[in-house]
């Protein structure tokens, strides 16, 4: 998939109160049921994510996923790290680079989409049940952390990226996978109809589960009010990492990635 737009933001500082999106009280009364509602609408709907995926993915799947990591500079002997790991989409690719399934961790909050990991992904790949903002993961233990389509879904970037960056050893990388909002009022109108309309129709039809278009509402509106890109580079600015930038195809398919300098320190 060619690359179209490139950014890398403006200097930024550490922000706090970082939400990725306002709180979205159609889907959940208080921002304190964020977690749960989210964890409960994916464990809903794992056993249909692959087929929901298939439909409003257009195309990108698995080799977008994959060359996206190797842009990113995943190489055979690192260890990877795959926050949301979903139904392992990700983690699969990650384990082809690497050649590997043993140096890719994949972790999730929804114990149903591990489970559907799991059968995807077999015995090689370890997973773990923990929260991106609170990872059970050692300091300096991985090479490269992965984040796929889980941005929005994060309770404060600030803190997930500052964890991203504890667990990475010097020199290592993170590449965060997301849809963004397009640019002008034509591609957004026409994003919002796909997202909103076409897909949840076509997701009841093809995964006729009622939580299925409950997804696909709640994934168009965490587009829509999610914070822009500037803002994301921003805060992963503010977690200390370098060579921040945010990779854009076909309008809508983010990759923000960026580098835990060789010579930082923990106090930075
Ligand atoms: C849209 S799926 C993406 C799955 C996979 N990465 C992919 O590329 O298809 C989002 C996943 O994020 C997980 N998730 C949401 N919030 C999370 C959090 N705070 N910590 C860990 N996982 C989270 C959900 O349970 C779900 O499995």
């Amino acid at each position: 998939m060619p690359v179209v737009s490139r950014s890398n933001g403006s200097a930024g500082a550490a922000v706090a109160g970082a939400e990725p999106h306002r709180p979205l009280t159609r889907h959940y009364a208080a921002p304190a049921e964020r977690s749960g509602f989210v964890r409960d609408l994916f464990n809903g709907t794992a056993a249909d994510y692959d087929r929901i995926n298939g439909v409003f993915s257009l195309g990108t799947g698995g080799w977008y996923r994959r060359e996206a990591l190797r842009r990113a500079g995943l190489a055979r002997g690192q260890r990877l790290l795959d926050v949301a790991v979903g139904t392992g989409l990700v983690a699969a690719e990650a384990a082809r680079v690497l050649g590997d399934p043993a140096a890719v961790t994949g972790l999730d909050l929804s114990e149903g989409m591990l489970a559907e990991a799991r059968r995807r992904l077999g015995d090689g790949v370890r997973l773990v049940q923990a929260r991106a903002e609170a990872l059970p993961v050692a300091d300096r233990s991985v090479d490269f952390v992965s984040m796929g389509y889980a941005l929005r879904h994060v309770a404060d970037l600030g803190v997930a990226f500052a964890e991203y960056r504890r667990v990475l050893r010097p020199g290592g990388r993170v590449l965060l996978l997301e849809i963004g909002r397009p640019e002008g009022r034509v591609a957004q109108a026409a994003l919002k109809a796909y997202l909103g309309r076409v897909v949840p129709a076509l997701c009841r039809w093809t995964a006729p589960r009622r939580r299925a278009g409950q997804l696909m509402d709640y994934y168009w509106d965490t587009i829509e009010a999610c914070v822009p890109a500037e803002t994301i580079l921003r805060h992963l600015r503010g977690a200390n990492f370098a060579d921040v930038r945010c990779d854009t195809a076909l309008g809508v398919f983010k990759a923000y990635s960026g580098r835990r300098p060789l010579a930082d320190d923990d106090a930075a």
